[in-house]
């Protein structure tokens, strides 16, 4: 067994360079902790226009410029850039091509919240270019591991256009499936300009009945193995419609080969003894020295501070995913509890605009911020009482898990990688480090923030809900190891 692997990581956001949400967050942590291990690992990502090329030194590689990349009946000549993930050995590559990635927005144009029209030609451009990257680089990763639909058609075209190429003839891939409601669905149209034949509808001309192409489907089809990122999301895609959007059956036919693996955290980035974007640091042993950063928190929105109240908070995409309908169903009867409602997040304008009008109608104790903030999201973990997190469906999540680290006990319903992280508090244990909803619904929802109420209002217990949760050890280093052990297995079919 190779002792050392050579890993590529392929993401389409990797912070601190770019994110939307958590496959950034997976994309900035995973490979430092692999390559922590031993392992060759190196990441190649699109150059979006919001990434900083100086304040993280990118530089051009003679060897990887002008490499021409086909789409369809398009030839597009792509330059590959490279750099460190911050304060570590991991090298990143960034594909840069203007016409594609130089845009305000990452997946959808931030004027119109609507996804780009040409998706399907920028991440099949950048699938291939991934793919064509390392054969300019001669660089032969052992494995590829691809993430979401971005990235579906790698293991596509490696068992396609690419197959019988000694180049790839070593190489397996895993594909991690961090969201199964993004699917990179595209129609006819689309894929034929990304250069499908799509007049040849046989079983494996990857096309679906409508002659339209799905990325992430042809990603679970075509990669050696496959993962999401819990255990119970595992079972979750697999049982119904529900949790695997119309891929359910194809996972059930591929189960022996798809795996549940639970995220992990990036310490150095979220720890609240360490946290540079947070003006009081503090840790279990000294949880008073949290209430500076609710004060600051309080002043950030502009609100007046109260002592003794729960502060609730959000942290989020403003979708149904993530349960904001359930919040605002309840909102009248969560504000009934007499707490303060804090809210970061963007996404769908009905619940922009319900949110907006929440803080007219309940003055001084509903706060919203809308837009994405880096600095405010770590403080709103660090200064709230109470994580609210209702979701529908929860591949893993990591802002429960932020939330506990600091001391700020989740609320979270029962699906999922939350299932996997919260350990819910009962009543007459010692044990417990927040509060599950009974069912998903606005009823269920309310009374689970009561009992995180009641629980506030007696010091003793909840510091030891919180002591509990922050005691807890989400690094990455128990969840890389499995990941290594998959990476063997991959490499394990290969034939010779
Ligand atoms: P998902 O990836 O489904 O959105 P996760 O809990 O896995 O959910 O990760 C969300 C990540 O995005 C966290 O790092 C969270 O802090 C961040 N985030 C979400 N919304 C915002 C926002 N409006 N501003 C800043 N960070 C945000
Ligand atoms: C997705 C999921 C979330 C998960 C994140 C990182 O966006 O919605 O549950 O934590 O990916 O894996």
């Amino acid at each position: 067994m190779k002792s050392k692997l050579k890993i590529l990581m392929v993401y389409s956001e990797v912070a601190p360079f770019s994110k939307t949400g958590g496959l950034g967050d997976v994309g900035g942590s995973l490979p430092k902790a692999l390559k922590d291990m031993g392992h060759d690992v190196r990441i190649i990502t699109p150059q979006y226009q919001s990434i900083n090329e100086r304040r993280y030194i990118l530089r051009d590689v003679i060897r990887l410029q002008n490499i021409g990349v086909s789409v369809g009946a398009e030839t597009h000549q792509i330059h590959v850039k490279s750099a460190f993930l911050p304060d570590t050995k991991v090298q990143v590559y960034f594909i840069d091509y203007k016409p594609f990635f130089f845009r305000k927005g990452m997946y959808t144009d931030p004027k119109t919240g609507a996804d780009y029209p040409d998706n399907a030609q920028r991440f099949a451009l950048f699938s291939k270019g991934v793919l064509e990257t390392l054969n300019r680089l001669h660089w032969q990763p052992d494995i590829i591991h691809c993430n979401d639909w971005q990235t579906g058609l790698i293991p596509y075209y490696l068992k396609t256009l690419y197959l019988g190429n000694p180049f790839f003839s070593q190489t397996s891939t895993l594909f991690t499936v961090h969201n199964f409601a993004f699917q990179g669905w595209f129609d006819a149209k689309n894929a034929a300009a990304i250069g499908f034949d799509t007049k040849n509808r046989s079983a494996d001309s990857g096309l679906d009945a409508n002659g339209g192409v799905n990325f992430l489907r042809l990603g679970i089809q075509s990669s050696d193995l496959l993962n999401t990122v819990s255990e119970k999301h595992a079972a979750e895609a697999q049982s119904s419609a529900e949790f695997g959007f119309g891929l359910e059956k194809l996972l059930r036919s591929r189960k022996k080969q798809f795996f549940g693996i639970a995220n992990g955290i990036d310490t150095h980035v979220w720890n609240p003894e360490t946290d540079k974007l947070i003006p009081h640091p503090y840790n279990f042993q000294r949880i008073p020295e949290k209430e500076g950063n609710k004060r600051a928190l309080f002043e950030r929105f502009g609100l007046p501070f109260k002592a003794g109240v729960p502060v609730i908070a959000m942290v989020t995409r403003m979708t149904g995913q993530k349960g904001m309908d359930l919040v605002r169903d309840a909102f009248g009867p969560i504000m009934a509890l007499n707490g303060v409602f804090l809210l970061l997040g963007q996404g769908e304008e009905a619940y922009e605009t319900f949110f907006k009008k929440a803080v007219k109608k309940y003055p001084g104790r509903v706060g919203v911020h809308l837009g994405f903030d880096e600095s405010l999201a770590h403080l709103l973990i660090a200064g709230a009482d109470i994580f609210l997190m209702p979701s529908r469906f929860e591949p893993c999540g990591l802002t429960q898990i932020y939330s506990l680290k600091y001391g700020t006990v989740p609320v979270v319903a029962p699906v999922g990688g939350l299932l996997d992280t919260v350990e819910p508090v009962k009543p007459r244990s010692e044990r417990g480090t927040g509060f599950v909803l009974a069912a998903i619904d606005a009823k269920s929802l309310v009374a689970a923030l009561k009992q995180a109420v009641k629980a506030f209002g007696d010091p003793r217990t909840w510091q030891r809900i919180q002591k509990n949760g922050m005691r807890k050890d989400f690094s990455w280093e128990a969840s890389a190891k499995r990941y290594v052990q998959l990476y063997h297995k991959c490499l394990l079919l290969i034939k010779t």
